[in-house]
């Protein structure tokens, strides 16, 4: 889908898209296309349930007296209360809209926007970064289309005053849904075609963006001693691999400054390993990988718009298999960070790849903070479903300026508590810790995350769960079921906010 943007006036051709705000008040271009259309527009809403109110569409078919094939109403509710995400559910909304009438073009009017909180030519660029991010779909593996569901909307242009504006917003807007693009492209790959190496070679593509990519192998693993990480992937015919991804955006003095650090699972299949999984269900665990591809989408992202900051992603590639040679419950491995780890349930295996990736994140590169993200456990949905990711913290400033970003792009994340209490659970009688708590179906996020604290090594640090929110079985307007790629927006804008300039 191309994306353009103009000064306001009225297309020759396509389709036409118009405000309409509350108790069915026109828009000065609505007014204009009423005129034209000898009250098409009036008439239309005087025959509908439409008042336009946020979120809701009107269409009228072959207007007369205008040039375009058809004219779709958008309500925009009260312009004082609309925020970013409002029009980017407009732009998501209208293109599903035009796909499924078969348009191929359409010209959105927005005229100057009254409210103190949102700039019109911002409010242009989110309407248009909601219809990108509506737009995708995942469809590599489909030889063949069926023709009443294919797309057809390929151009999009966005009219408004400040048009220039409008098209700068833009452009860092799509670096960013690019990332969240890569991030669901990732998440939706099945674990025959995305394992470590090829995660790996994913990662190296990135590159040609200005970010600087290493990849550890194996035996550079074992050297370091990730006896945890290395432990869970022995079982499986595929390598695991370590990949740092480092943005540069500091130059001169700052150049040097602490990077902010970003840690990902990269689990490419869960199959629990010889604490194996149940069937049904378990092809779900191919985005066992959600935390590494929210962490690499995060860093196109970065990249791609070139944010002035300093950050470092790492992820922990591995595949949980059983097999003659995977580890068994009883094992007993030493993490780089010199702690033995009993492991109790080959399943609960993502703490066990974090836990080198944080303690060698944390020694290598002595961050500013550490945030990790993991599908890592599955008592995350329990308790808070698919609306908000579960939040552990060691730092309150740090969680709260998570939150905030949550808020403000609709990404939300909730924060639970942890305490000693907890983190006794992760004690083992033979070894410094057990991989899974004592009190069985009991607190089992919070133990997961007490566990992790023990390789931060007291840097700053936050661990998002995000089990409830990598995948979706419902589509939502800028968020079309599958792989969501939850995180990304959460992640820049809390760089954005907290981090830059
Ligand atoms: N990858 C799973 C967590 C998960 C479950 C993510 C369902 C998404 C949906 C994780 O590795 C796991 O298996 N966790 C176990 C931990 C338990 C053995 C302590 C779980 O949640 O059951
Ligand atoms: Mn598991
Ligand atoms: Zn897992």
């Amino acid at each position: 889908m191309k994306f353009a943007f103009s000064e306001i006036s009225l297309p020759k051709r396509g389709s036409l898209a118009v405000a309409i705000y509350d108790k069915n008040k026109l828009s000065e271009t609505a007014k204009v296309v009423d005129k034209a259309s000898k009250g098409a527009l009036s008439k239309a809403l005087k025959t509908s349930r439409f008042k336009g109110k946020k979120g809701n569409f009107l269409e009228i078919l072959a207007p007369s007296g205008l040039d375009v094939s058809r004219v779709i109403l958008f309500g925009l509710g009260d312009q004082g209360a609309l925020s970013q995400t409002d029009l980017e559910a407009v732009g998501g909304s209208l293109v599903k809209r035009l796909n499924s009438a078969g348009a191929q073009s359409v010209t959105v009017i927005l005229d100057e926007i009254r409210s103190e909180d949102i700039k019109t030519s911002i409010a242009a660029a989110s309407i248009a970064v909601g219809a990108k991010l509506g737009s995708y779909r995942f469809q590599k593996y489909k030889t063949e289309e069926d023709e009443s569901s294919e797309p057809t909307l390929g151009r999009v242009t966005m009219a408004c005053k400040g048009s220039a504006a409008a098209r700068k917003a833009f452009a860092d807007m799509e670096a960013v849904a690019d990332g969240v693009f890569l991030t669901r492209d990732l998440v939706s790959e099945p674990a025959n075609s995305l394992y470590p190496e090829s995660f790996a070679e994913r990662c190296k593509e990135l590159t040609s963006l200005g970010l600087e990519v290493e990849v550890l192998d194996e035996k550079k693993m074992a050297r370091l001693g990730m006896g945890a990480l290395l432990g869970v992937g022995q079982g499986s015919r595929r390598e695991s691999r370590l990949v740092i991804m480092k943005w540069n955006g500091l130059s001169g003095k700052r150049a040097a400054k602490n990077p902010l650090a970003f840690v990902g699972k990269g689990v490419c299949f869960d199959t629990g390993g010889i604490s194996l999984k149940p069937g049904p269900g378990m092809e779900e665990m191919k985005w066992d990988m959600g935390g590494a591809g929210t962490v690499t989408g995060l860093m196109k992202a970065l990249a791609g718009r070139k944010a002035k900051v300093n950050a470092i992603g790492v992820i922990g590639l591995v595949e949980n298999m059983p097999d003659g040679n995977a580890q068994r419950p009883g094992d007993i491995v030493t993490s780089m960070s010199g702690q033995t780890i009993e492991i109790l349930n080959t399943d609960a295996e993502g703490r066990l790849v974090l836990a080198d990736a944080l303690w060698y994140t944390q020694d290598r590169f002595k961050p500013k903070f550490m945030i990790d993200l993991a599908t890592l456990t599955g008592a995350i949905i329990v308790s808070l479903g698919h609306e908000n990711a579960g939040l552990f913290a060691n730092d309150d400033e740090l969680a709260e300026a998570l939150y905030a970003a949550g808020e403000a792009v609709e990404e939300g994340v909730w924060r639970l508590p942890m305490s000693k209490a907890y983190a006794k659970q992760t004690k083992s009688p033979i070894a410094d810790l057990q991989n899974i708590g004592t009190g069985g179906r009991g607190a089992g996020s919070i133990v997961a995350a007490e566990f992790l604290k023990k390789f931060v090594n007291d840097v700053p640090w936050v661990h998002l769960d995000i089990a409830g929110m990598a995948w979706s079985k419902q589509d939502k307007p800028t968020v079309p079921k599958g792989g969501t790629g939850y995180g990304v927006r959460l992640l820049d804008r809390f760089v954005r906010d907290n981090h830059e300039g």
